[in-house]
C-alpha cells in the first residue's frame, strides 16, 4: 500500500513500521515494534529526509513515486544520521533516482564512503548552513552523538518543523495514529524512556549542548525517526529529553534481585518493605533473571534509589546480575543514590562485586551493605530494612532540599 500520510501542506511522513524485528540493534526487544521515519518535502526542489532500514527500501520507493509522480526527480536525500536503520536504503536510492544530490556533513562522508562506497555528489554542510528549496528553506545543526559523532538536525523554518532524527524518537510502531494527539501517548512516553535510556542515555551531556543549541528555534512541530511526530505539544517532548539528559529523577527506588533459591530475594523484599514502610511509593521491582535489562535501565533512570541484590555464582556476580552492571556502567548515571545486598554459601564474591561496582561510578553508597551466608535470619532481614529506611531517610531529605 502507498500510504503516505501529510505532516504539512507539502511535507510528507513516509515512515514504515517495523514488526518482523524483534530485537533493535539484536539488542532491545521490540513487542510492539518500532518506525523508521522518513519525510519528504515537495517543493520547487524535493528532499527525502532521511531513509529507513534496507528491507523496507521497495515501500519507500513506491510512496516517493505516488508523491513525485512515475518520472518526478528527488533532488536531495538529507542524512541526518547513518546508523543504518535510517542510511540503509541510500546505496539502492541513488541508483533509482540517479540525480539525488545528499546532504551531510564532514562526518557523514566518512561514513557514506565505508558503509557504501559512496563519494560522489555530495553536498557538505556546516553547522547552521541552509538549503533552499524554493517555499521552504531547511538549516542543518550539528548535533555530535546524539546518537552517532556525524548526527545533526534539519529545521525547516516555513513549516517550523524540526526533524530531528534519533533525538525526541522511541520505540513502538504506529499503527494507525502518528501524530501525539491521535495516540496514547503515555505508552510512547515510556517506551521514548526504554529508548533515550538504553540508546541515548551514554551521551547526555551531548543532548544537553543539542538542546541548548536548538534553544533558538521556533519549533512548531517535532518529527523524529523513530515513533511519534508532536505537533500538539512539541515542548513537551523536548522537556522529557531535558529532564533525563540533566539525569533527574523521581522520588522513588528500583529493586533488583538475582536469586537462584530464593534466599536473596528475601533479603530484597526486606528492603522494599522498609521503603514502602517509610512512605516511598514509586517502587519497581525486579527479577533480573526474567526481567529484559533495557526495562531494568529504564526504571534505574527514572528513579533516585537503586538496590541490588546479588546471590553469588562461581565465586562472583550471578550472570545476569553482572550483565545489568556492565550496561550501568556504560550508561554512566549521575546523581542516584545505592543500596548493596549479597549472599553466598561456599565462598563469598557477589557483595565484593557490588561493592567495585558502587565505588567505580557515581553512586552514593547507602549503609549498611548485608551479605548473608546461605539464608538470612532475623538479624539480617532487620539489617536490610535499616538499609531501606536509611535510603528511604535520606531519599524524603533530598526532595525537600530540591
Ligand atoms: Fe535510529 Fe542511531 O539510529
Amino acid at each position: 500500500m502507498n500510504h503516505f500520510i501529510k505532516v504539512t501542506e507539502d511535507t510528507y511522513w513516509l515512515g514504515v513500521n517495523d514488526h518482523q524485528t524483534d530485537l533493535f540493534e539484536s539488542l532491545w526487544p521490540l513487542p510492539k515494534g518500532v518506525t523508521y521515519n522518513s519525510y519528504l518535502i515537495k517543493d520547487e526542489k524535493s528532499v527525502l529526509i532521511d531513509t529507513v532500514k534496507a528491507p523496507y527500501l521497495t515501500d519507500l520507493i513506491d510512496k516517493i513515486k505516488a508523491i513525485l509522480g512515475k518520472d518526478g526527480k528527488l533532488d536531495y536525500l538529507v542524512v541526518n544520521h547513518m546508523e543504518p536503520d535510517h542510511s540503509g536504503a541510500i546505496k539502492i536510492l541513488r541508483c533509482v533516482f540517479p540525480e539525488l544530490k545528499i546532504v551531510g556533513n564532514s562526518q557523514t562522508k566518512g561514513m557514506l564512503e565505508s558503509f557504501y562506497g559512496i563519494c560522489d555528489d555530495l553536498v557538505i554542510v556546516q553547522d547552521g548552513d541552509s538549503l533552499g528549496l524554493g517555499k521552504h528553506k531547511l538549516f542543518f545543526h550539528l548535533v555530535p552523538m546524539v546518537h552517532w559523532p556525524e548526527t545533526m538536525v534539519t529545521y525547516d523554518s516555513t513549516t517550523r518543523t524540526l526533524f530531528s532524527c534519533d533525538a525526541f524518537g522511541g520505540f513502538g510502531s504506529l499503527d494507525g495514529g502518528i501524530f501525539d494527539d491521535e495516540l496514547d501517548m503515555t505508552y510512547y512516553e515510556d517506551e521514548v524512556l526504554r529508548y533515550f535510556s538504553n540508546i541515548v542515555g551514554r551521551y547526555s551531556a551531548q543532548v544537553q549542548k543539542a538542546i541548548n543549541k536548538l534553544q533558538g528555534l521556533d519549533i512548531g512541530i517535532v518529527a523524529p525517526s523513530h515513533g511519534p511526530i508532536h505537533r500538539k505539544n512539541p515542548g513537551r517532548i523536548i522537556d522529557l529529553y531535558d529532564r533525563w539528559s540533566r539525569q533527574e529523577t523521581e522520588c522513588g527506588a528500583v529493586v533488583v534481585f538475582g536469586s537462584m533459591y530464593g534466599n536473596t530475594q528475601k533479603m530484597a523484599d526486606a528492603v522494599a518493605r522498609a521503603l514502602a514502610e517509610e512512605g516511598i511509593e514509586k517502587l519497581i521491582y525486579h527479577d533480573i533473571s526474567r526481567s529484559h535489562v533495557s526495562y531494568v535501565v529504564k526504571d534505574i533512570w527514572r528513579m533516585r534509589g537503586l538496590v541490588l541484590a546479588s546471590c553469588t555464582y562461581n565465586t562472583t556476580l550471578f550472570p545476569p546480575m553482572a550483565e545489568l552492571l556492565n550496561h550501568l556502567k556504560n550508561k554512566m548515571m549521575k546523581g542516584r543514590m545505592i543500596g548493596i545486598l549479597g549472599s553466598y554459601s561456599w565462598s563469598k564474591g557477589a557483595l565484593q562485586a557490588l561493592e567495585e561496582f558502587a565505588s567505580s561510578g557515581n553512586w552514593d553508597l547507602i549503609e549498611p551493605m548485608v551479605e548473608v551466608k546461605s539464608s538470612p535470619f532475623d538479624e539480617d532481614i532487620s539489617k536490610c530494612m535499616e538499609l531501606g529506611r536509611n535510603m528511604a531517610e535520606k531519599m524524603k531529605l533530598c526532595y525537600v532540599k530540591e
